[in-house]
């Protein structure tokens, strides 16, 4: 199993239930591989001065949202060059017409003109689809948002493997039954995002319990004053009954016949999630006092990842006919 995060430090409860929780979950299954991708943090204008501080405080959240790296492989992308390789070898195989078709890549352009979008934003799919090929991923756990980006691996590991023989492993997609799409407490039809227009909507992993209990409150809902799980006609109230599913381990149909009124899901959904993200808060800021540590494993797991990341470059470079250094 492989999944990736891009490295901007502090994580929202979008990446928190979508991604980060379930991944931890998971790693007793699976050999699992989590690899904090700073080289997709470069498709967008990036800081460099922070990018290291950035990288490192992302792994010590995976660790604090209980990721041990003694069981899972926990790496930095451009500490196992291979994957950048593979990605060359992969552009040449994928095309022009999909790349334009993800929705992710339109919607970052959206607001500029495409013509001074970065090559690496447009090619910003092929390095993920490099990432999860590369360690032969049976399964790749993702919020829904990603859904797309693993359709294109499954295209593109079909098609090489169609013209150059069985290369590489068909990964299947794992997205969470219950919050594999958190939305925006204030624009409650979009995904939370760390990129929305205000923070207020986007509730973060270290945000205090006082932050966590004022966004929660304001949160939009809408005029008629009745709970009800119906993701379609009542997105905001929705979204709280998800987030506090998640928080209680209860479903969020049954939740909603606990409640008459706004006020009392808001304060209930405030409480659950403060106490839901306070054991991540707190492993944090144990590991945060040790980025040295944090260093040595991150080395130690890059060290694993390359080994396999090098077996499958070499199986490539052999299926498509490229001359072996002698
Ligand atoms: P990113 O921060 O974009 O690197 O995303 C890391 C992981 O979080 C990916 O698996 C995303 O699918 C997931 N994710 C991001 N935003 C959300 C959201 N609003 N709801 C659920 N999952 C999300
Ligand atoms: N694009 C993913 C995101 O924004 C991050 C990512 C990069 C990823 N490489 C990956 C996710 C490989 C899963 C597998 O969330």
């Amino acid at each position: 199993m492989l999944s990736g995060i891009q490295p901007s430090g502090d994580v929202h409860l979008g990446n928190y239930v979508g991604a980060l929780r379930n991944w931890a979950d998971m790693q007793d299954d699976y050999d699992a591989f989590y690899c904090i991708v700073d080289l997709h943090a470069l498709t967008l204008p990036w800081e460099p001065a922070r990018l290291p501080g950035r990288t490192v405080q992302t792994a010590q959240i995976l660790m604090a949202s209980g990721i041990d790296p003694e069981r899972a492989t926990l790496f930095v992308q451009s500490h196992v060059p291979e994957h950048s390789e593979l990605c060359w070898i992969l552009n040449c195989i994928a095309t022009m017409g999909e790349l334009n078709r993800m929705v992710q890549f339109k919607e970052k352009t959206r607001s500029k003109a495409q013509d001074s979008a970065s090559v690496g934003l447009f090619d910003y799919p092929v390095l993920q689809v490099a990432d999860i090929l590369i360690y032969d991923a049976d399964v790749v756990p993702v919020g829904e948002d990603q859904r797309q980006h693993v359709e294109l691996t499954r295209n593109i590991a079909q098609r090489f493997n169609n013209r150059f023989g069985e290369t590489f492993v068909v990964p299947e997609v794992a997205v969470p039954k219950l919050g594999a799409k958190i939305y925006d407490l204030q624009e409650p039809t979009n995904k939370m995002s760390k990129t929305a227009e205000s923070p207020r909507g986007t509730v973060m992993v270290f945000d205090e319990p006082d932050v966590i209990e004022r966004k929660i409150k304001r949160a939009v809902t809408d005029p008629q004053s009745n709970v009800r799980f119906d993701p379609e006609h009542k997105p905001g109230v929705s979204n709280l009954l998800t987030i506090l599913a998640v928080a209680t381990g209860k479903a969020p149909e049954e939740l909603a016949e606990s409640y008459t009124e706004y006020g009392p899901l808001k304060a209930d959904t405030a409480a659950a999630l403060i106490e839901f993200l306070r054991p991540v808060r707190e492993r944090y800021r144990e590991l945060a006092e040790d980025p040295g540590e944090t260093e040595r494993i991150l080395k130690l797991g890059a060290e694993k990842a390359q080994g396999v990341a090098g077996a499958t470059l070499a199986r490539v470079k052999d299926a498509v006919g490229l001359l072996p250094r002698a």
